[in-house]
């Protein structure tokens, strides 16, 4: 496990990532695909760009419902962004959440 500082400092972050954006990265290592999300509450979410059904990248049309799940493009699976559960009763497994941390150092994410 690793720590990436995404953004150096929280006010960098909010600048660029709208709250409910589906905010697209790229990092040097895997998972290499990231989605950041900056909730409504003042959260964040990271998970990664891949659907655990059949992998298609949420950042292709991938969207928030309306009790704030991410919703696949493909099938339409939706996964509960606190506990990554498929939450419209399909067998699939979790979405897999990556730890992010906002402190004096900025915004970091937590890598496998
Ligand atoms: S690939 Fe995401 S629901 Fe099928």
């Amino acid at each position: 496990m690793a720590w990436i500082t995404l953004f150096a400092t929280l006010a960098d972050a909010e600048a660029r990532v709208a709250v409910g954006q589906l905010f697209k990265v790229r990092l040097p290592r895997p998972p290499f695909r990231v989605i950041l999300l900056r909730r409504a509450d003042g959260s964040w979410r990271a998970f990664e760009d891949a659907c655990p059904h059949k992998k298609a990248a949420f950042s292709l049309g991938g969207y928030l419902n309306g009790v704030g799940e991410v919703v696949c493009p493909l099938h339409h699976y939706a996964f509960e962004l606190d506990t990554g559960q498929e939450t419209t009763g399909q067998a699939c497994p979790h979405l897999p959440m990556l730890p992010v941390e906002v402190g004096s150092d900025g915004l970091r994410l937590k890598v496998y």
